[in-house]
């Protein structure tokens, strides 16, 4: 089965797109896919996980470090670049399994000289600031090649160029380049340690923006030459004194240690992430390389090293979307890391945790108490969300967008995934260190947003956009009251467990929080807080107060509306605002996140209403109608969804640009959705609290899957036929857990097997 993904010959028009496709990463940074003589122009970029800058009046948006892999070779005075066409072969690749970029080409240089060029890069994952190459060249005649590498800092930004005072300078062998953010003045420094298996002459030039050595080779025809590059990167928002000695000290480090014994240890950490986190498919070799290459993908933005980041919207793989974290962590991708790293997972909740003062301040920006997470949250967890977020593309001019001030999901969100995190790994901790601040403050804030109906006795939620955005400034939407209410119950949960087993921490925290009033007033709205319930005789669950009174044409006779392919469809005078046409899934994500409160007939009527009604304009849509499918038991009608969603940085087939703002890059929370999909709704597994249930459903190509799932901590690996679910537990489990599979009810004990007959 391949783990490879691999273009063969070279075509311009994908530049940008295999930038995405063969991107790779460590969660510290992401390196686009791009060949090694790549500059800005080619979208060649590292972008840095949390650090952010702002020039002028442009958005915030995470920085891309200067490019320390930068290589290109010249022969015989000309130089050799896929981009001037002189290519006789060209092949990129990438080793999913073991994260290593590669590529070979075969130049056709001056006088008839083939000169083969063969690359192999990666990403540290074990050392999260290093990057290392190895690069060779062999000349089929002889001739003079000089080779031009070092640290390039003219690199491509959106909104920059966000690096000021650079200064290149060499360090004894080392060459170093250092610069500060415009914004905050925060130090990022790169350094590059070379070594090569030839003598040349060589020379270091110093550019305002780069520095590069030029080694010269009178090369031997049919010799290969090799050379390897390491590069440390450190910047001011790292906890190091002195960002600058670390990256000297660092790269200085790698090549003492050389290409060959750090790439087995960056391979031996890749194999041991894969242990857990692979997901066998059998039987689809399709599925299975698209479901791969999307784990991969969570893979390398996956913040192992720090609890102040999180995973932006694009990952690292662009400055769009302001480099910024949304919802899609909690909903989408914090599952996948639940259950196969739970320690990734708590980095994500603390990301939270981290920014609750962000939050506080938005809400009291509004009017509001408590905390209003951020829409779009960078690392203070104040909102980069603007109030235009588009362009009307007619008229040039910024388009009033309701995503800052009227997604109030955001903060029911972050409380749902705290107590999903909670619930599946036992960690208390998490709520004594912060998470119940976090859960009661956003309680509050819903209390504070809400407006009390007397005529009817009851608390409604008005005045929100819910996941929808083509429909804003709604009342009574049922995805956010659901996630609201959910919020209420969960704060109060957290309540009676802080002060059953963590009296002294209750005592200061309602204290500290002057919450005497709040607890009444929280347990009074959740009493009281209406949540539009399924209509008797359809069962239908109208998405917000009036939905049904909307045009309701289908997703194709809106699409002949459209006049600009760039324009946004909802919004003021969006096409879609005043129609039932949605964007993404909202009233069926709600039934997928509490699928134990609806009755299956509830989901199906839903699902049959609103699928033909979304556009999925939305990378977060097909997987939500995917899961649902399966829960539903069809999952057949969930197999186009879940190839949809698995196949999106492949394929490319996402927008680039609504309302004139770029949105490409590669799309983690639909590799999220791919992972969820797969286990959660063809497997079946579902963790209740008590024991895991195994319910599969798998497609009629898939004779089988295997995945591993943790749950407190407990490591299983499950696996399944089409007729049978098997269970092994790790030796190294410390406890038995419960599994319900078909008509079995029983416990799996550390190091032991279940096998049970499901068809
Ligand atoms: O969070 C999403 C939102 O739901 C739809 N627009 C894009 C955002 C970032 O992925």
């Amino acid at each position: 089965m391949s783990w490879v993904i691999e273009e063969t010959g070279f075509d311009r028009e994908n530049v940008e797109l295999n930038g995405n496709k063969f991107l790779q990463g460590n969660g510290y940074m992401g390196y686009r896919g791009t060949l090694e003589e790549f500059s800005r122009e080619q979208l060649a970029a590292c972008i840095l996980g949390g650090i952010y800058d702002k020039v002028g009046d442009a958005w915030r948006e995470p920085i891309s470090a200067p490019n320390g892999l930068f290589t290109r070779l010249t022969c015989d005075g000309e130089p050799l670049s896929v981009l001037s066409g002189d290519v006789e072969e060209h092949t990129q690749s990438l080793d999913i399994r073991s994260a290593i970029h590669r590529r070979r080409t075969v130049f056709d240089a001056p006088s008839g000289n083939s000169v083969l060029v063969q690359a192999e890069r990666f990403v540290a994952l074990d050392d999260v600031h290093l990057l290392a190459l190895k690069y060779s060249f062999r000349p089929s005649k002889d001739c003079r090649i000089v080779i031009e590498t070092g640290i390039d800092g003219d690199v491509w930004d959106l909104n920059g160029p966000h690096l000021e005072n650079l200064e290149a300078e060499p360090e004894g062998d080392l060459i170093t380049l250092n610069a500060t953010t415009h914004e905050l003045g925060l130090v990022v420094s790169v350094a590059e340690a070379l070594d090569k298996d030839f003598g040349a002459a060589q020379e270091i030039v110093a550019t305002s923006k780069s520095i590069i050595r030029k080694i010269t080779v009178e090369a031997r025809a049919n010799v290969e030459y090799t050379l390897h590059k390491y590069v440390s990167i450190f910047s001011g928002a790292d906890a190091v004194p002195d960002p600058s000695a670390s990256t000297i000290a660092s790269a200085a480090a790698a090549a003492a240690h050389g290409f060959d014994g750090l790439l087995v240890e960056h391979r031996a950490l890749w194999d041991a992430r894969w242990q857990v986190s692979d997901v066998q498919v059998r039987g689809d070799e399709e599925a299975q390389l698209a479901l791969r290459y999307s784990i991969y993908h969570l893979l390398i933005i996956a913040p192992t090293h720090s609890d102040k980041v999180s995973i932006p919207a694009r990952g690292l793989s662009a400055q769009a979307y302001k480099g910024a974290i949304f919802w899609d962590t909690e909903i989408f991708m914090l599952p996948f890391f639940l259950y196969t790293n739970p320690s990734i997972a708590r980095n994500l909740i603390r990301y939270r945790i981290n920014t609750l003062d962000g939050a506080r301040r938005k809400a009291a920006e509004y009017g509001f108490r408590g905390a209003y997470y951020a829409w779009e949250s960078q690392e203070t967890g104040d909102d980069a969300c603007t109030h235009f977020a588009f362009n009307d593309v007619f008229t040039g001019r910024p388009m009033r967008t309701y995503f800052r001030d009227k997604q109030v999901h955001i903060s029911a969100d972050v409380v749902y995934a705290l107590w999903q995190y909670y619930r599946q790994t036992g960690d208390e901790s998490v709520l004594v260190d912060g998470g119940a601040e976090v859960i009661l403050e956003c309680a509050r804030f819903f209390f504070s947003y809400s407006y009390f109906k007397k005529e009817k006795n009851r608390y409604e939620i008005l005045d929100v956009t819910g996941p929808d955005e083509y429909h804003e400034r709604i009342n009574n939407n049922i995805y956010t009251s659901m996630m609201v209410r959910n919020t209420l119950e969960i704060a109060l949960e957290t309540v009676d467990l802080l002060e059953a087993k963590y009296p002294d921490a209750y005592a200061d925290l309602i204290s500290r929080l002057s919450y005497d009033d709040d607890l009444k007033n929280i347990r009074e709205m959740n009493e009281l807080l209406y949540v539009p319930a399924p209509d008797p005789a359809t069962r239908v669950i109208e998405q917000f107060d009036r939905y049904h009174t909307l045009e309701d044409p289908t997703v194709e006779e809106l699409k002949t509306r459209i006049i600009d392919p760039n324009e946004y469809l909802g919004g003021g005078n969006g096409i879609a605002s005043n129609t039932k046409i949605i964007k993404q899934a909202d009233t069926v994500l709600m039934l997928n996140l509490f699928r134990d409160r609806y009755s299956p007939e509830v989901k199906k009527a839903n699902w049959d209403y609103y699928e033909p009604r979304t556009d999925h304009g939305s990378s977060l849509s097909a997987c939500v109608y995917a899961l649902v499918a399966c829960d539903m038991g069809d999952p057949e009608w969930g197999y186009k969804f879940f190839l949809k969603t698995a196949t999106i940085d492949l394929t490319g087939e996402a927008k680039q640009t609504v309302g004139g703002i770029y949105i490409g890059g590669t799309h983690p929370a639909a590799n999220g959705g791919a992972w969820m999909v797969a286990v959660l709704g063809f497997g079946g597994a579902y963790y209740d609290g008590e024991a895991i249930a195994i319910r599969p459903q798998l497609p009629a190509s898939w004779e089988g899957l295997a995945f591993t799932v943790t749950v407190e901590g407990q490591v299983f690996k499950v696996s399944m036929d089409r007729a049978t679910v098997s269970v092994h537990a790790s030796e190294a489990n410390t406890q038995g857990y419960v599994f319900k599979i078909a008509s079995f009810t029983g416990e799996c004990k550390p190091g032991q097997d279940v096998v049970a007959a499901y068809a």
